[in-house]
């Protein structure tokens, strides 16, 4: 073999120097010869008296500004870009005109990002990953696809990853197990789990949109969907958990040799000649029998008993009603098997807010499965960044960072909130200060007695606001 520098070196210098022709070839078979001329004259380099400068005016013909954007309001109201042509980085004096070509659909979705409220401040990391930007896992002959959200994309997401997955009508997610707890809620449609338990007792259940699943770390399980498929967001709680890496039913037989599977199952060799050649992840397969009873195995160990259940039926859960939208909680006080994942599943309707709080005791992981909102996270060190969220954004919220979620559209926002933690836990900034001497707020914060006498030493959860009037100022 002729080593890189003795020959494949010299080789390629000697047809890639700045002087060498180079042949390309396009794909109407035409042969044409680059000059070389790849870099410009010496002579462009420095001041040059006759250099004939370009000039005009870089300034938009107009410039169009959403309401409200031209005062330097203090509130930091939002600014809603839709009826907006070409959107400027403009707060009140703060600012100026874009003069290139970029995304305006991307400024448009993103106008905290784009034109700031004045209150932002400092760094704060990125915490909003769109699952429409992640790769998507195709699974084979069309049944069904996932898509991951972990440290590699969201590097401040250290603690949770997320994974979005569609199976198609009888398609599966194969018999697999990983290394981190898997929590997952039922998207659409609906779907057969099933599992064993390390005393060899058993698990199935059929889950629908709105339920919850959880299958603790090593757990081996499978998911099929059932009638009109199913899509479903799982959370690890592993920020670096990839789905890349699970450990396959497939290649556990593939990767070991036949003679060992043989004397394992204590079976000819012949039994695995047809066993898959590599992974399956997601593939066609049997629609499942509608009467569940027709796949409940069970062996000597019997079933899992309803305390270490792997399903709980959220969908039936009813929530309760907070001022602007609805709230229901999960965590081990009733999913005891899911002992260190705590979510809540909140509704915000158009102008109401999921109030200023924070979380003691974990990291926040969120998942917005509809409507639009605004979230600020202040981080401590006088750093405060606001992000703008849609539909199928994740969302990432550190331990003990103040934050809100503003619904800033004209639907129901929804959102799931995953912790980390034993218990759902948070503290309300407003319970907070109504709990404390009132003295001592005032003398902090500088309040009316008015303003100190109407927080609330309840919860409110989520707090009402009004609808957001059309907001483009009609100029
Ligand atoms: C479920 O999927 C159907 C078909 O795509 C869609 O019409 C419906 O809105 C989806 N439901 C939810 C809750 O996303
Ligand atoms: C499976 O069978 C066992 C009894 O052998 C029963 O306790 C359990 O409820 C059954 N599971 C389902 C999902 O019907
Ligand atoms: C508190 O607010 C009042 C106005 O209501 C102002 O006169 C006073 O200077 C403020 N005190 C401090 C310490 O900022
Ligand atoms: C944008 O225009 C549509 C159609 O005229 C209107 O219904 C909507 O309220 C406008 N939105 C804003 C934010 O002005």
């Amino acid at each position: 073999m002729p080593s890189f520098t003795q020959f494949l070196l010299p080789f390629l210098l000697a047809h890639l120097g700045a002087s060498a022709p180079l042949a390309i070839e396009d794909s109407a078979t035409k042969t044409y010869t680059l000059s070389g001329e790849l870099y410009g004259p010496t002579s462009l380099r420095g001041y040059d008296a006759d250099y004939p400068l370009a000039t005009g005016d870089t300034h938009p013909a107009t410039v169009e500004f959403a309401a409200h954007q031209e005062a330097d309001d203090p509130e930091g109201i939002f600014l809603d870009f839709t009826n907006v042509t070409n959107p400027q980085p403009i707060r009140g004096t703060r600012g100026g005109t874009i003069a290139s070509n970029n995304d305006i659909s991307l400024q448009k979705s993103h106008p905290d990002t784009f034109a700031p409220p004045v209150t932002d401040r400092g760094a704060v990391a990125q915490a909003e990953w769109p699952m429409g930007l992640s790769h998507t896992k195709l699974g084979l002959d069309k049944g069904g696809w996932s898509r991951q959200q972990n440290v590699k994309v969201l590097p401040i997401a250290t603690e949770m990853a997320g994974v979005d997955m569609r199976l198609e009508k009888g398609a599966y997610r194969e018999l697999h197990w990983h290394t981190a707890g898997e929590w997952a809620l039922v998207l659409n449609g609906s779907a057969r789990i099933q599992s064993m338990n390390t005393e060899g007792q058993t698990f199935i259940d059929d889950v629908t949109q709105g339920d919850v699943w959880f299958f603790p770390s090593g757990i081996p399980h499978s998911i099929q969907g059932l009638s009109d498929g199913v899509e479903f967001l799982l959370v690890f709680d592993d920020g670096s958990f990839s789905e890349d890496s699970t450990f396959l039913v497939s290649e556990t037989f593939a990767r070991n040799p036949k003679e060992v599977l043989a004397k394992n199952f204590q079976v000819p060799v012949d039994a695995f000649d047809n066993i898959p050649a590599g992974e399956l992840f997601i593939f066609p397969g049997t629609e499942a029998p509608e009467d569940i009873q027709k796949q409940n195995v069970t062996g000597p160990a019997g079933v899992i008993p309803n305390v270490d259940s792997y399903s709980f039926h959220w969908s039936q859960q009813d929530p309760i009603i907070a001022p602007g939208g609805t709230v229901k909680i999960i965590d081990s006080t009733v999913f005891p098997i899911a002992e260190n994942f705590a979510a809540a599943l909140v509704t915000i309707h158009p102008g109401a807010m999921r109030e200023v709080h924070w979380h003691p005791d974990s990291d926040e992981w969120s998942f917005f499965l509809g409507g639009h909102a605004r979230i600020t996270i202040y981080a401590a060190e006088n750093n405060a960044r606001t992000f703008d969220y849609g539909p199928g954004d994740v969302g990432y919220i550190p331990k003990s960072m103040s934050h809100y979620i503003e619904n800033i559209g004209t639907e129901d926002v929804t959102v799931l909130e995953v912790l980390q933690a034993k218990k759902f836990t948070d503290i309300s900034l407003g319970q907070w200060l109504a709990l404390t001497p009132p003295q001592v707020v005032k003398d902090t914060l500088n309040l009316s007695d008015e303003t100190i006498g109407q927080l609330s030493k309840e919860k409110p959860l989520v707090v009402n606001g009004p609808v957001p009037p059309a907001t483009v100022a009609d100029n």
